[in-house]
């Protein structure tokens, strides 16, 4: 794979790249990320991303490595040296390196930065837009935290082999009373069967989707009614569409669940519609 990855400080052809074996990330999962969404060379939602990522490294006690203006100059040199017009900046900062014991490092030692960024297929994601994708769902089994972007995602990484060996695009984690939570990496909506935009109220049962927030405030911007509450599959299977967020599929369209048709089992206008609005705010 060709590509300059930014390494604590060094930008490295993607081959030499890497961190220590002792790396917490490595060993613990100890380690969070963040990903932008870049289009036409811009970052997408850039504030709230830098915000999730502050609390995300507050929550973990984890010190921040450098300010968000030095951080974000690393992040548009990545960029730059990957040529990303369209595509994804990545950044990991983990607690560091340190012989391997569960608790934290004493004395402390400096967070890991690393940062790699890559284009997108347009064209590839334009056609998935336009098809729509299935979902399959499965229980929820992750953690109590999953409002903090960690880079422990195992259970998403088996939810969404589950989902590719069964012919799916992603899997819907359902909760606690039968309650749909999230995809495997993006946050689930519907538009239900009174015409409400409806997805999960934020908790620590869901990642606070940053594309998820923009699209709140720009669905209610174009007068639609939006309602943060959650939704059972039964609801998804009655609704008039559903569609996925994140920073790198801004919103695509669901088009069935478990093998059963969503709507008319075609991408519906709503998401569309959201989803021009969106591009045109960037
Ligand atoms: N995923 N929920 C989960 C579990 C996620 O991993 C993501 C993002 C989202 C959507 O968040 P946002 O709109 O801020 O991207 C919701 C990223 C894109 C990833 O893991 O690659």
């Amino acid at each position: 794979m060709s590509g300059v990855a930014y390494v604590n400080g060094a930008y490295l052809p993607l081959a030499r790249a890497g961190v220590s074996i002792e790396d917490r990330g490595f060993q613990f999962a100890d380690a969070v990320y963040e990903v932008w969404g870049v289009r036409d060379g811009r970052l997408m939602d850039e504030a709230g991303h830098f915000a999730r990522l502050w609390r995300s490294l507050k929550e973990l006690r984890i010190a921040a490595p450098m300010a968000q203006t030095s951080l974000r100059a690393v992040l548009l040199e990545t960029k730059r040296r990957n040529r990303v017009r369209d595509g994804i900046i990545y950044l990991q900062i983990s607690r560091g390196a340190a012989p391997r014991d569960h608790g934290f490092p004493n004395p402390p030692v400096s967070p890991s930065v690393i940062v790699t960024a890559k284009s997108l297929d347009q064209r590839k994601i334009t056609a998935r837009m336009e098809r729509g994708v299935s979902v399959i769902t499965a229980p929820d089994n992750r953690w109590g935290r999953c409002d903090i972007k960690t880079v422990g995602l195992l259970p998403n990484v088996l939810a969404r082999q589950t989902a590719m060996e069964a012919g799916a695009y992603d899997c819907w984690f359902v909760g606690t009373g039968g309650y749909v939570t999230e995809g495997s990496a993006s946050n689930a909506w519907i538009v239900d069967k009174s015409g409400a935009l409806r997805t999960a109220p934020l908790s620590a049962n869901i990642l606070h989707g940053v594309t998820r927030a923009a699209f709140i405030a720009l669905a209610r911007a174009h007068q639609m009614r939006v309602v943060e509450e959650s939704f059972t599959v039964a609801d998804v299977k009655e609704a008039r569409e559903a569609f996925l967020t994140s920073a790198s599929n801004a919103a695509l369209p669901v088009i069935s669940i478990d093998g059963t048709p969503i709507g008319d089992g075609k991408p519906g206008d709503i998401a569309a519609r959201l989803r021009a609005a969106y591009e045109r705010a960037a």
